[in-house]
């Protein structure tokens, strides 16, 4: 036998010389954290099927959005429990709809340590859990359910978010918030489209998260997970169409149409680890089964070496601790 001339082993031998050589790293600003709020919540409730998250009452969201910024966490990402829903999402855009009043308290509160971010979607505040309003039939109407995000577009800028997160998957819908926000002169709102988004069965905790009222599936907006160029398709119209960054979802179903996205793209990329990745995780390492701070490092290093430059992630706090 000849010994091998050509040993990659020379760059394993030790942790320092791992550190040296490591292609991708994760930072805190890097990371983002969900953060859901509440509104008949008198103090945090816990999500059963999301250990360690919770549905925030005003002052423990705040106390978990600056213990994120002390952290060095990049953002925060608002999504709004209302008590009240019908089937327009009226809540969405009353100005002192929960998501909108939180909104306004973040950003003076912790506005200046980190970028306040909202989701901008009706499914949390219709009485039927869709993410539009419905036509007569039932079916989600695209064209009339952008006319709700050009006017929830508004609220939330004006309440102060910094960044919208359009996660409803309806055609259009970059163009149409961005004309709205421009109209309205907020022309330093930026848009993050959840350009590819894929109905997933990992959704499943955040249903419990945001007390869903969705009885069906999204299947006729969000995308089907048998399709990888459709994920291109939908960046590319949304980069078109004005997007500041685009965002794929789930993350790690969906590391190849990450990869793709990233290739393509000449704004950010960012990727979403979901409800149901964050619970299988917690799940498998509360049996014993894995490793929990090194599963939970590997999968988010994982999305990032796939392609995005920032991850939303339920363990974002937790993370940005470990790694600082
Ligand atoms: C829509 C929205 C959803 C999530 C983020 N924005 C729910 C859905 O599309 O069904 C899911 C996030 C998660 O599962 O962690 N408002």
């Amino acid at each position: 036998m000849t010994p091998p001339s050509i040993r990659p082993r020379r760059l394993r031998t030790t942790p320092a010389m791992r550190r040296l050589v490591a292609e991708t790293r994760l930072h805190p600003a890097d990371l983002v954290l969900p953060l859901f709020v509440r509104e008949d919540a008198v103090a945090s409730v816990p999500i059963s099927s999301m250990p360690g998250v919770s549905q925030h009452s005003m002052d423990s969201l705040v106390r978990a959005a600056e213990t994120a910024a002390e952290a060095g966490v990049g953002g925060v990402m608002l999504f709004g429990i209302p008590t009240v829903r019908d089937a327009t999402g009226t809540q969405a855009t009353a100005p002192d709809g929960i998501l909108n009043r939180a909104t306004e308290l973040l950003a003076r509160e912790v506005g200046d340590a980190l970028v306040v971010q909202t989701d901008l979607c009706l499914d949390e505040f219709t009485d039927h859990g869709h993410c539009g309003v419905l036509d007569s039939s039932g079916r989600v109407d695209n064209d009339a359910t952008l006319e709700r995000y050009a006017e929830m577009a508004v609220a939330q800028a004006f309440a102060g978010s910094s960044i919208l997160g359009l996660s409803g998957m309806m055609d259009g819908q970059v163009a149409v918030v961005l004309d709205a926000l421009d109209a309205a002169g907020y022309i330093d709102t930026a848009v993050l489209a959840y350009a590819a988004k894929y109905s997933s069965a990992f959704y499943g905790p955040f249903r419990e998260a945001v007390d869903s009222q969705l009885t069906g599936d999204r299947r006729t907006y969000q995308q089907d997970p048998s399709n990888r160029r459709e994920g291109l398709r939908e960046a590319t119209l949304d980069i078109a169409e004005g997007a500041d960054i685009v965002m794929v979802k789930p993350a790690m179903s969906y590391l190849d149409v990450l990869s793709d996205v990233a290739e393509i793209s000449d704004i950010p990329v960012w990727a979403y680890q979901i409800s149901g990745e964050y619970a299988m995780i917690e799940a498998a390492a509360a049996q014993g089964w894995i490793d929990r701070k090194a599963a939970v490092l590997e999968s988010v290093l994982g999305i990032r070496r796939a392609g995005a430059d920032t991850v939303l992630t339920y363990w974002a706090t937790e993370i940005a601790e470990w790694i600082t």
